[in-house]
């Protein structure tokens, strides 16, 4: 035994959901290539080989609980990297709230041993969620999966942001009560990153930080640079680090937060939401993207019926 091997996963079973496509796939490859045992668990086929594909909907508890009981035995790390852009029906339920119900599940059903780690993946629009721990800690009051997606939906705040606010504040509050059981829970907030779904909303995703990227000479990230920080999250090597979202974005936010990039200064106070006016400019900015999510969908859904209806 070398002290390196802490980085490895020899002997571990790892469970990736959203493991079919970008970020979660990369990350399954590499904890297989770490010596994992890996369960994907997705909606979409899975084409990674040596890999044990569930097929889930994350919008689904049923779908969830089935998934869970197919799996079974006992798990070392949880990827949970599934995620959907705003406009997508659920979207409440795909980005949190099913995730959380899959977490809760398998701690419930002692599935993730002591030792093991979690780690989710939240979002630039994450960022800040301290702001708005009180209306966020009352969601995660909430246990019942129905009612949680409710919370959502009835505040108008079934988006993208809100989604992953609640991941930063479900990571934070939860560092406890798992790690009184062994679990460790983490998360990591990617800057743009190459994948299908940032390709899908390109002007948005990975649009933004252009101006950050050119000043200091690198590209949106490929899937694998943001698996190997989830990978190292959920290994022996990190066993310090709980609680934590760990900003995979090349220092645009600590540039930003420091006005050593000043251009994205403004943009950073409103993410952070520290004051009055950052966070009403920020609750504005999500009903924005609520409606511009939903005209997209309607837009996509438009033009796939008329490319269908011509064939
Ligand atoms: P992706 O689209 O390549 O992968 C997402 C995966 O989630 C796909 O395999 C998809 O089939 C699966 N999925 C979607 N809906 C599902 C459902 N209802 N049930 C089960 N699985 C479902 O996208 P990407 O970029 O790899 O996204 C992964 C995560 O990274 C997401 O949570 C996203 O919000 C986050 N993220 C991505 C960034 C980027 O620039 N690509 C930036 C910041 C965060």
């Amino acid at each position: 035994m070398s002290p390196f091997d802490a980085f490895r996963y020899d002997g571990k079973r790892v469970i990736v959901v959203g493991g079919a496509s970008g970020i979660g796939a990369a990350a399954a490859r590499l904890a297989q290539d770490a010596g994992a045992e890996v369960v994907v668990m997705d909606l979409a086929d899975v084409t990674l080989p040596g890999v044990k594909a569930i097929r889930m909907n994350l919008a689904e508890r049923a779908s969830i609980d089935a998934a869970v009981d197919e799996c079974g035995g006992v798990v070392d790390a949880l990827f949970s990297c599934a995620g959907v852009a705003d406009g997508t029906p659920g979207i409440e339920r795909i980005n949190f709230v099913g995730h959380r119900h899959l977490i809760e599940r398998m701690v419930s059903r002692e599935m993730l041993r002591r030792g093991s780690a979690i780690c989710l993946v939240s979002s630039l629009g994450g960022v800040g969620w301290e702001s708005s721990l009180r209306p966020l800690s009352k969601l995660l009051d909430i246990s019942d999966f129905d009612a949680a997606a409710r919370w959502f939906v009835q505040r108008g705040q079934a988006n993208y942001t809100m989604t992953k606010l609640a991941i930063g504040a479900y990571v934070a509050r939860e560092a406890f009560p798992l790690l009184k059981r062994g679990i460790r829970i983490n998360a990591i907030s990617p800057g743009a990153t190459d994948t299908p779904l940032a390709r899908a909303n390109k002007d948005i995703w990975l649009g933004f930080g252009t101006d950050y990227r050119e000043a200091v000479g690198i590209k949106p990230f490929t899937p694998t640079e943001q698996a190997y920080p989830l990978v190292f999250l959920c290994s022996d090597a990190a066993a310090a680090i709980t609680g934590t979202i760990v900003n995979s974005d090349a220092g645009w936010l600590s540039s930003a937060i420091t006005r050593s990039f000043p251009s994205a200064t403004f943009f950073a106070k409103v993410l952070l939401g520290r004051s009055a006016w950052a966070r009403l400019l920020r609750n504005v900015g999500m009903r924005l993207s609520n409606r511009t999510g939903r005209l997209s969908a309607r837009a996509w859904n438009r033009r796939t019926t008329t490319v269908a209806s011509r064939s």
